[in-house]
């Protein structure tokens, strides 16, 4: 209902004048000018509140002479999926196409690309970035100020994200990759290319978890020495734990409240681990983790998880009537568990308004709040790719699953519900090559 009135009232209003690429351009079968009709693709679209399903639909064209055509031939489904599932994140109409970390081929270039051939292996930024705007400059290409032209967004956060693929149309409105052939707008500047020894399974990750999970914990300014606490044991988190160490933490320690801390901690043995749902008697996180670090906190804190996952029942219900639509419990524990003038990132994803924020103990105690932002995939990604080279990073550390495209619709739910001991998954489609050393074996559901 409020995806659908939102987007409502940004058709009333008008998009903005700013963006430099087509915005709208979600599903190539809504648009006969944007479908190259020589060949029917699958992908996966969002139908409603949870609701996605496999569609077939034209392949996309070249429509602007810096496009290319991907030819798809890695996917996965990221905790923002999610959020678009639930429609916690606006502005979805029937129909869109959704995805926004792929890895492919490249099928077709414009007449103005020119970094790239036919053939060549590639991985998408999930954002959409124009090159040379003033952030795109600085390589905070999450925050291009070219490729979207949403107003509500405008006018709700007082500036706007860069367009994103499969992310809405409060972020554009793209078509995503989970399909069989993505377009990619401004080409030369959202795609890398995957050297030969980095297999799809590895290079896949370049799109969005390895750079977002990079940028929490360099952005929040994780130090050697820093003991740090991560919320949320998913994908995200556990590469900011992996990544922590990375850069030099003495301590990782995870608060989830699921199998997903055992998932983390088998991998990674140092780590220690928090379940909420199992604390003793008048126990709290906060309790727990000043007792766990010399009574007074952890140095750095982590949000990971999402302002959607109410814990009690006053935020549930305020989310739920629309009185504020994040709840504020996971930040509120963060500032009360970190130590004074200790810092605290917020990297996963809130839409809006929040109740009961505790701003006094964070002006009292000096804690710094920082909102990590969309992270800017194209200011790490390069260094990134080289540290996979080096095997100093292992993203295939947190890949349990090998699904196919054709299946997404069902493995959107089974990630939703954390059933099957799914952490993150590796979608084929029928252009992947055979699945590379170390992968896990296929399931079909
Ligand atoms: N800022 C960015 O650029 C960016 C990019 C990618 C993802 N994200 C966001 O990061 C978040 C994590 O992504 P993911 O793919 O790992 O998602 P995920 O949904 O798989 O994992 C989230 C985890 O948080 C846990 N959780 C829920 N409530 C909690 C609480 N109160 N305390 C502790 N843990 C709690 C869940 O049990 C789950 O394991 C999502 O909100 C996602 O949208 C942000
Ligand atoms: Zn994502
Ligand atoms: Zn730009």
């Amino acid at each position: 209902m409020l995806s659908q009135a939102a987007m409502q009232a940004e058709k009333a209003v008008g998009h903005g004048d700013n963006a430099t690429t087509a915005q709208d351009v979600t599903n190539p079968g809504n648009d006969p000018s944007t479908a190259d009709n020589s060949e029917t693709m699958k992908a996966l679209a969002w139908f409603g509140k949870n609701d996605v399903r496999i569609i077939d639909a034209p392949k996309p064209k070249v429509i602007e002479p810096r496009d290319v055509i991907v030819k798809v031939t890695g996917s996965t489904v990221c905790g923002s999926d999610l959020h678009l599932l639930h429609g916690s994140v606006v502005e979805l109409q029937k129909g869109d196409i959704l995805g926004h970390e792929f890895c492919g081929v490249v099928d077709n270039v414009g007449s103005d690309v020119k970094r790239f051939k036919k053939g060549q292996r590639v991985v998408a930024s999930f954002q959409i970035a124009c090159g040379d705007c003033y952030y795109c400059k600085q390589k905070l290409s999450s925050q291009c100020e070219k490729t979207n032209a949403n107003t509500i967004e405008n006018a709700m956060y007082g500036g706007r994200t860069a367009g994103m693929f499969g992310y809405s149309h409060f972020t554009g409105g793209f078509a995503g990759g989970q399909s069989e052939y993505t377009r990619v707008p401004y080409g030369d500047v959202n795609l890398l290319p995957l050297p030969d020894d980095v297999p799809d399974e590895e290079g896949l990750f370049l799109s969005d978890v390895l750079a977002t999970s990079w940028h929490a914990v360099v952005d929040t300014g994780v130090k050697k020495g820093d003991v740090v606490a991560i919320w949320g044991a998913g994908p995200i988190g556990q590469m900011a734990a992996e990544f922590s160490l990375v850069n030099g933490a003495s301590k990782v320690i995870m608060i989830d409240q699921n199998w997903r801390l055992d998932f983390v901690k088998k991998t990674y043995p140092n780590i220690e681990t928090v379940d909420f749902s199992k604390l003793g008697k008048g126990e709290t996180v906060t309790s727990v983790l000043k007792k766990m670090c010399n009574d007074r906190g952890p140095d750095v804190s982590i949000e990971a998880a999402a302002g959607e996952y109410a814990k009690g029942w006053a935020h549930y219900f305020e989310v739920m009537l629309g009185l504020e639509t994040d709840t504020s419990e996971i930040v509120n524990e963060m500032i009360t568990s970190t130590r004074n003038f200790g810092r605290c990132g917020i990297t996963g994803v809130y839409v809006g308004f929040t109740n009961h924020f505790n701003i006094g103990s964070l002006m009292e105690r000096g804690i710094r709040l920082i909102g990590n932002g969309q992270a800017p995939v194209h200011l790490y990604w390069e260094s990134l790719l080289k540290m996979i080279q080096e095997k100093q990073i292992h993203p295939m550390n947190m890949v349990s699953h090998r699904v196919r495209l054709e299946d997404l619709d069902k493995v959107y739910y089974k990630f939703e519900n954390k059933e099957d001991g799914m952490q993150k998954v590796f979608a084929e489609t029928k252009w992947s090559a055979p699945a590379c050393k170390g992968s896990p074996p296929l399931t079909r559901y």
